[in-house]
């Protein structure tokens, strides 16, 4: 299972990407605004090169045109760019006219199959289901998850299913065990997938008879 992070934060990316566990990264326009950098290119730029795997970068445009035209010039900030385009109509046409191209297009706001069938049948190199927000509005966001690894699985689509929108670590444990290809996680929900208070307090009973086997109290 790869792990993709979720964030723009380039000290929390190297970070993470120093333990091994960052294959890639996603942003949208949220995290490019928490970031605070107003030259998002220089800055997926900067990511690309510590990632060295696919780093998603998001259009504005909400017309196909417009879509594609930004995705272009998103594509050509480093080899590891990929487009991401909101799963509308819009969004597919120009997923098509992308991936046509050659190039990686990640079909982002996916809420339900039917969305994710059609971005496997545009040619998306990957398919963000959001589970934290379907799970928001009590419709269960993993259920989503174990639908899309069925259908793809029947048709072997090459179409990639990156579980986003995690909030927590059952959701990462929950898609490694149905099989996601990828889950994209935000940098604290890493620090909540190592913590365990059984650890803390074991490491703590170790320390503490160590210090008195060496003559302290
Ligand atoms: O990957 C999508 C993600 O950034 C959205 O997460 O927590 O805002 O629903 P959230």
């Amino acid at each position: 299972m790869k792990f993709f992070i979720d964030s723009a934060d380039l000290e929390a990316i190297r970070e993470i990407k120093a333990m091994g566990m960052c294959d890639g990264v996603t942003t949208n326009p949220s995290l490019m605004a928490k970031a605070g950098r107003i030259d998002t290119d220089a800055l997926l730029k900067e990511i690309c090169r510590i990632v060295q795997g696919p780093v998603s970068g998001e259009v504005i445009a909400t017309d196909a045109d417009g879509m594609v035209a930004e995705g272009r010039r998103l594509a050509k900030i480093d080899d590891h760019m990929v487009v991401k385009v909101p799963t509308t109509y819009e969004g597919l046409k120009a997923t098509a006219a992308l991936a046509a191209e050659g190039i990686a297009v990640n079909c982002t706001l996916v809420f339900s199959a039917s969305q994710a069938l059609l971005v496997a049948k545009a040619g998306a190199a990957y398919a963000s289901p959001f589970v934290g927000r379907l799970d928001d509005v009590s419709e269960d966001g993993m259920q989503l998850i174990a639908d899309l690894v069925e259908i793809y699985g029947n048709y072997d689509f090459a179409t990639e299913i990156i579980v986003a929108s995690v909030r927590h670590p059952l959701h990462v444990v929950e898609s490694a065990r149905m099989g996601a290809h990828i889950a994209t996680i935000p940098p604290e929900v890493v620090r909540k997938l190592v913590s365990h208070p059984l650890t803390d307090r074991g490491l703590a009973a170790f320390l503490a008879d160590w210090n008195k086997l060496q003559g302290g109290n």
